[in-house]
């Protein structure tokens, strides 16, 4: 079951932000959370990692439930087989899940069993399906992947560790990326994650994304109510400029 008006609302609110829970100051993470509830922010990013695929461990359907939030819920699973830990996440409240295609088979199964899971959010709706790469790995994996995704994820950072470096090479590749999303005659969004900053909005805008990842630069100056405005408006005014030109 596709999720057709999640994708439509996130398209219309373009580019719209996903900010990376792990980076919250824990111990004021409901209000944190309460915060981000009254921005324009449409998403909540989980960063799932098993120690293998991604360096670190960190939590996973457990922490993605215990959040209570209006927000949709936005799961990156880095683990290396995403179909372990698929139904678990759906249960917990998922509202996207995203898997890699570095995994290699189990991606085409983990990409059908998420379009048949149940929203538990909401049982009318379904889950949306992502893939994300890695910045080294070539986007000749797309392609047969298109049918059965609704948003395509580029890393900009190598995964594992908030705060990294943005790499240039995104900008080339969200460009592929969007020649053959348009291909593939398919409503699909289009993600970036990693090394966002309040410094290189203009680089990060002129990917085009249609959701941007980012976790540190919301939460470092203690204010995500605040931290949300600057990078939206940062973004989307960057956009702006970047079309004029
Ligand atoms: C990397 C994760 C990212 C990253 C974002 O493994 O997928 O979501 O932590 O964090 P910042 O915005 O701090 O680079
Ligand atoms: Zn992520």
């Amino acid at each position: 079951m596709a999720a057709p008006r999640v994708l439509a609302g996130l398209r219309a609110t373009a580019p719209n932000l996903s900010v990376g829970v792990l980076a919250v100051n824990w111990l004021a993470v409901g209000r944190d959370l309460q915060k981000l509830e009254r921005t324009e922010a449409r998403l909540l990013h989980f960063d799932v990692m098993d120690g293998r695929f991604a360096p670190q461990l960190t939590l996973g359907p457990a922490l993605v439930k215990a959040v209570k939030t209006t927000l949709l819920k936005d799961v990156h699973l880095m683990i290396g087989n995403p179909l372990t830990a698929l139904e678990d996440h759906a249960a917990a409240g998922a509202d996207v899940i995203t898997v890699h295609a570095e995994v290699g088979w189990p991606v085409h199964r983990a990409l059908q069993v998420i379009g048949d899971l149940p929203n538990a959010n909401d049982p009318a709706r379904g889950i949306l399906r992502g893939v994300a790469l890695n910045p080294g790995t070539p986007l000749e994996v797309l392609p047969p992947l298109l049918e059965m995704v609704d948003l395509v994820m580029l890393l900009a950072i190598n995964p594992g560790w908030g705060g990294q470096q943005f790499l240039p090479a995104t900008r080339e590749r969200a460009d592929r990326v969007r020649r053959m999303i348009a291909a593939s005659g398919r409503e699909i969004l289009l993600g970036v994650d990693g090394g966002v900053t309040r410094r290189n909005l203009p680089e990060v805008a002129a990917v085009g994304a249609d959701l941007v990842v980012t976790g540190s630069a919301v939460f470092e100056a203690g204010d995500p109510e605040e931290g949300v405005a600057v990078m939206l408006t940062g973004l989307r005014g960057a956009r702006q400029e970047g079309m004029k030109a």
